[in-house]
């Protein structure tokens, strides 16, 4: 079984190519929204949640981890590979694939104030910041939006125009979505950038990522893959989960009927 979790809805899109990528697989998905936004809070917060999170999918029988959350993979990555045994995989800032591709030489970079204080994403500017200019942008309110399931519309617009116009203005010609809420507002965004800019999802990448880590912990261990296409997901809500709902029924159409959905409240 392969646990996912954010601090709310913002994992689904992950969730979303890891289901395409790996149909048979169980999946184990906690959401935990009675906390979100992990964005503004400090590191330690979000490591104590992230901990609690694992030791529940652990509990569960998950046999990796997907941090489907950049800001948690920010705080909590190093920690939660120290302290369990199972494999962790976390959401990579994708801004390497936008530097290498940029033709303006400029890029910009929505995220959350927790991801752009993290050591992985200080590690990876580094690395690119000579090659590229990058535009940082911390995008207070639109994890809200998500988590209201307020993908589209005027407030929406609004929001997302004022952060990713001034990138546009500048000469960015990719928009790394460096949280995991982003692209559901990716029509949204999309309508803004009227084609001057390309979005770049990093949540394909990791999903490759997590089939390549499970398939070499099995080998390691005979463990089988399973077989046909009947995979199940549970999703595990510490918040309200009617706008979870309603997103996991957009990306898994009538499949969703066959999911199981729970209240958490032990952690
Ligand atoms: N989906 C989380 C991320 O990728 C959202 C952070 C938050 O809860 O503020 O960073």
């Amino acid at each position: 079984m392969i646990g996912v979790y954010d601090s709310g809805v913002g994992g689904l899109s992950v969730w979303k190519e890891l289901r395409a990528l790996m149909p048979a697989e169980l999946f184990c998905y906690v959401s935990d929204g009675a906390y979100c936004p992990y964005g503004p809070k400090d590191p330690s917060f979000v490591v104590e949640r992230a901990m609690a999170v694992s030791r529940f999918l652990l509990s569960r029988g998950a046999e990796i981890i997907v941090v489907a959350c950049n800001t948690a993979t920010a705080a909590a990555i190093t920690t939660l590979r120290a302290s369990f045994q199972l494999p962790f995989v976390g959401m990579e800032p994708a801004l390497k694939p936008a530097a290498l591709r940029s033709q303006s030489g400029v890029v910009g970079v929505l995220a959350t104030a927790g991801t752009f204080k993290g050591r992985l994403y200080l590690n990876t500017l580094a690395r690119f910041s000579g090659r590229v200019k990058v535009i940082e942008q911390v995008g207070t309110g639109l994890v809200e939006l998500v988590e209201r399931g307020e993908l589209q519309g005027p407030g929406a617009e609004s929001l997302v125009g004022r952060y990713v116009r001034p990138m546009l203005d500048v000469g960015a010609d990719h928009i790394v979505l460096g949280c995991t809420h982003y692209p559901f507002l990716t029509e949204t965004i999309a309508k803004i950038l009227d084609g001057r800019a390309a979005i770049v999802n990093p949540a394909p990448a990791v999903a490759r990522q997590a089939q390549r880590v499970l398939s070499e912990l099995r080998s390691r261990t005979g463990k089988m893959e399973p077989a046909g296409k009947s995979g199940l997901s549970t999703f595990f809500s510490t918040g309200e989960d009617t706008v979870l709902r309603q997103l996991v029924r957009q990306i898994a159409g009538p499949d969703a009927d066959s999911y199981l959905y729970h209240s958490l409240y032990i952690i």
